[in-house]
């Protein structure tokens, strides 16, 4: 896999990325996979731009949501159906039926799970996965522990989880949803191509545990490492944690060339 480390703004080098891959598409519908956070505003701020600038079009573009809160109306302000809403679906020309978020008001959750899985193959599969990566190294809402096979289902969140994300609700971790819908980490790694981003000190541990700590199922970043074509693209301060030889090759590579992203193969 590669870990880029961009001094450039993440959300802008993913959209232009995304733009990229859906130009060079070679098939349709063209399946992306999306997630929410705020390491990924910016990303959705500089895709609604390309839309309303003619350089890119959600017609026909079909989407997946990695993940939603169990228990959240779409309309309630934390939900990701409204994250979505707010931050690209008002604004792209996205078509409603191409659009994927688990419904977390599901009267049953398991059922709802095993459709999400068949309507992805029923599209064709993703070709593009987007992710963002928690504190403690999970993706989308697989937690520690998860199986790197694991598929749609629910997910009990961890205490630090729940801390981490009572930003968004208050600063009460009680009134962050005890459980969660997840896309698996093997629903994940299926796709074509993955691309997850990292900023901020707060994710340099998992960065770090990414590059140098062995592939194991306790750090669900690491499932990364197992996929043909998977890229981590992190800010300065999400790299500040890297040691031993990778920090070599970064501060070689930065010192040569300032101003350029440094690619690494880890
Ligand atoms: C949540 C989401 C994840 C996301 C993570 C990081 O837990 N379920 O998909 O990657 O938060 O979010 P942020 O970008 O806000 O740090």
């Amino acid at each position: 896999m590669k870990l880029i480390i961009s001094k450039h703004n993440l959300g802008l080098w993913a959209a232009s990325y995304i733009c990229a891959r859906w130009n060079k598409r070679t098939k349709e519908p063209f399946v992306l996979g999306l997630p929410t956070g705020g390491t990924v505003e910016d990303m959705y701020a500089a895709l609604c731009g390309l839309v309303k600038n003619g350089k890119m079009s959600f017609k026909d573009i079909v989407t997946f949501n990695m993940d939603e809160y169990v228990g959240l109306p779409p309309e309630h302000d934390q939900s990701y159906h409204y994250y979505m809403k707010h931050n690209l679906f008002d604004h792209v020309d996205a078509q409603p039926q191409n659009v994927h978020i688990l419904n977390g008001m599901a009267s049953d959750l398991n059922a709802e799970c095993q459709a999400y899985e068949a309507a992805i193959k029923q599209a064709g599969g993703i070709d593009l996965f987007l992710g963002g990566v928690g504190r403690n190294g999970h993706l989308a809402f697989n937690e520690p522990g998860s199986a790197f096979t694991s598929r749609t289902r629910v997910m009990e969140l961890t205490p630090s989880t729940r801390k981490a994300n009572s930003r968004f609700f208050g600063g009460d971790e009680n009134k962050v949803p005890a459980k969660a819908l997840t896309v698996g980490i093997g629903t994940v790694l299926d796709a074509q191509e993955l691309l997850f981003l990292a900023s901020g000190t707060s994710k340099a541990d998992a960065v770090a545990y990414l590059a140098h700590g062995e592939i194991s199922e306790n750090w669900p970043i690491t499932a990364l490492r197992t996929h043909p074509r998977a890229t981590l693209l992190v800010d300065p301060e999400a790299a500040s944690a890297l040691a031993g030889t990778v920090k070599e090759q970064y501060q070689q590579a930065l010192a040569s060339q300032p101003d350029k992203d440094v690619i690494l193969t880890l």
